[in-house]
C-alpha cells in the first residue's frame, strides 16, 4: 500500500491559532511486536488490548508564524517547546524532535507553526509503562486536528487512520493507541484491511467473553530499563530463531482471530502468555543476551499459576520489554481476581504499587 495517501496537500489556508487536547491511552499487546525494518515497519503482525485508564493527556498550541515557512523548511527545523507535567522538559525534545523530522513530509504545514506541546501521564512517571504509545499517538492525534481544519473535506477514519500511520512512524505500538478495544497492526492474510502501516480495529465481533477484559498492572521494577525497546527489536536481525518467531507470531494472531470470536478462554490464557514468554526467550537468546524480568516477576507468574490450578480462574498474565506483570482476567472474576491480588500480589510489587485497568475505546478528544 502506498504511504502517497498520507501526504497532505498544501494548504491555502491559514490558521492564526489553534489549541487541541487530546487523551490517547496505552495498550498492551497479546500477540507481540518485536523486530522491525526501516521505517517501523514490523516483522510480523500483532495485536492489542487498549487501556483505559493508562493514558497521556496532550495540548498542542499552534501559532502561525510570520514570514514562515521558507525558512524553517529550509533549515529543516520544527519550531516547539515543550512541557511536562506543567515543567519545561529539553531532555524530552530530541526524541519529539525526531518523531517531527520523520511526519514532516506527511504533515508539511508543521513548519509553518510555532507549537507549544503540554503534556501529562495518568500513571506515575518512569514507572516501566510505556508512555511512548500514548505520548506519541496524543501527538499525531493534536496534528491531525490541525489538518482537519485545514482541510476539512477529510473524513474520520481517514483522520484515524493517518493518526495512527504518524504515531507509528515514532514508535510501532503507538500505532495500536489510536482506537480501540482491539487493534491489529502489521499485515496479516486473515485480517482483512491490516497493514504494516497502521493499525485497524479488529474487524470480527468479539464473543462476550472479552468484552470489559480487566488489566491490572503490577509495577515490580519502575526503574529505567536496562536495554531500550529500539535495542531490542534490532538484535532481532540476525538472530537465531527470528524468522521462526515472525512466523508463530503470524500464525498466532490467526489463532487468536478465531479465539476471540468463539470465545475459549482457555485457549487465549495458552496463547497470550506463551507469547509472553516467547517476547522474553528472544531476549534471553539474543546476541548480546539480556534478562529483563526481576525475581518478583517469576513470584507473581508462579502465583498467578497456583491460583489459577486452585480456583478454576481464568486469569492470565502478559508482560511487555520490562519487568511488570499485567494480569489480565474477564469482568466475570473481576471481584475474586481482584481480592487475590489485594491479598497476595501487591508485596511483589515496588512500593506496593498496582494500577487497576481495563479495555478502552482509543483517543478521546477533549
Ligand atoms: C514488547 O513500540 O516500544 O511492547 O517501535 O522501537 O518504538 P519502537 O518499539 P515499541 O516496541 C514495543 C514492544 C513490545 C511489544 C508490543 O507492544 O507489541
Amino acid at each position: 500500500m502506498s504511504t502517497k495517501q498520507f501526504i497532505a496537500e498544501i494548504s491555502s489556508k491559514k490558521i492564526e491559532k489553534a489549541t487541541f487536547t487530546w487523551q490517547t491511552p496505552s495498550n498492551i499487546a497479546l500477540v507481540k511486536y518485536w523486530g522491525k525494518t526501516n521505517p517501523q515497519i514490523p516483522k510480523n503482525a500483532s495485536i492489542s488490548f487498549t487501556l483505559n485508564n493508562c493514558n497521556t493527556k496532550t495540548t498542542i498550541e499552534f501559532t502561525h508564524k510570520q514570514n514562515s515557512n521558507n525558512v524553517s523548511e529550509l533549515e529543516n527545523k520544527v519550531d516547539f517547546d515543550l512541557f511536562f507535567e506543567g515543567k519545561k522538559k529539553e531532555e524530552f525534545k530530541p526524541k519529539i524532535a525526531e518523531f517531527f523530522k520523520r511526519v514532516q513530509l506527511y504533515c508539511p504545514y508543521i513548519f509553518d507553526y510555532q507549537m507549544i506541546i503540554h503534556s501529562e501521564n495518568s500513571f506515575p512517571h518512569s514507572s516501566g509503562i510505556a508512555s511512548s504509545a500514548s505520548g506519541l499517538s496524543a501527538i499525531a492525534m493534536c496534528l491531525m486536528s490541525l489538518e482537519s481544519k485545514l482541510n476539512t473535506s477529510l473524513t474520520k477514519e481517514f483522520i484515524n487512520k493517518k493518526a495512527s500511520f504518524l504515531a507509528r512512524l515514532g514508535s510501532g505500538s503507538a500505532s495500536r493507541s489510536v482506537e480501540g478495544p482491539l487493534v491489529v497492526w502489521g499485515n496479516h492474510p486473515e485480517i482483512e484491511g491490516s497493514s504494516d502501516l497502521f493499525g485497524i480495529k479488529f474487524p470480527h465481533k468479539v464473543h462476550s467473553a472479552f468484552q470489559n477484559y480487566q488489566d491490572t498492572i503490577l509495577l515490580v521494577d519502575k526503574g529505567e530499563k536496562q536495554v531500550s525497546s529500539t535495542l531490542g527489536h534490532n538484535l532481532m536481525q540476525n538472530h537465531p530463531f527470528a524468522e521462526n518467531r515472525f512466523a508463530q507470531a503470524n500464525e498466532n494472531l490467526g489463532k487468536l482471530s478465531k479465539i476471540l470470536q468463539n470465545g475459549n478462554i482457555k485457549a487465549f490464557v495458552n496463547l497470550v502468555e506463551s507469547e509472553a514468554l516467547t517476547l522474553h526467550a528472544m531476549m534471553l537468546t539474543s546476541q548480546p543476551y539480556f534478562i529483563l524480568m526481576k525475581p518478583n516477576t517469576l513470584e507473581i507468574i508462579n502465583k498467578i499459576w497456583e491460583y489459577r490450578q486452585e480456583n478454576n480462574s481464568n486469569v492470565c498474565f502478559t508482560l511487555d520489554a520490562g519487568a511488570n506483570v499485567h494480569v489480565l482476567y474477564p469482568f466475570s472474576e473481576k471481584e475474586s481476581v481482584q481480592q487475590f491480588i489485594d491479598k497476595k500480589l501487591y508485596k511483589y510489587c515496588q512500593k506496593k504499587q498496582y494500577i487497576y485497568d481495563s479495555v478502552g475505546l482509543g483517543a478521546k478528544s477533549l
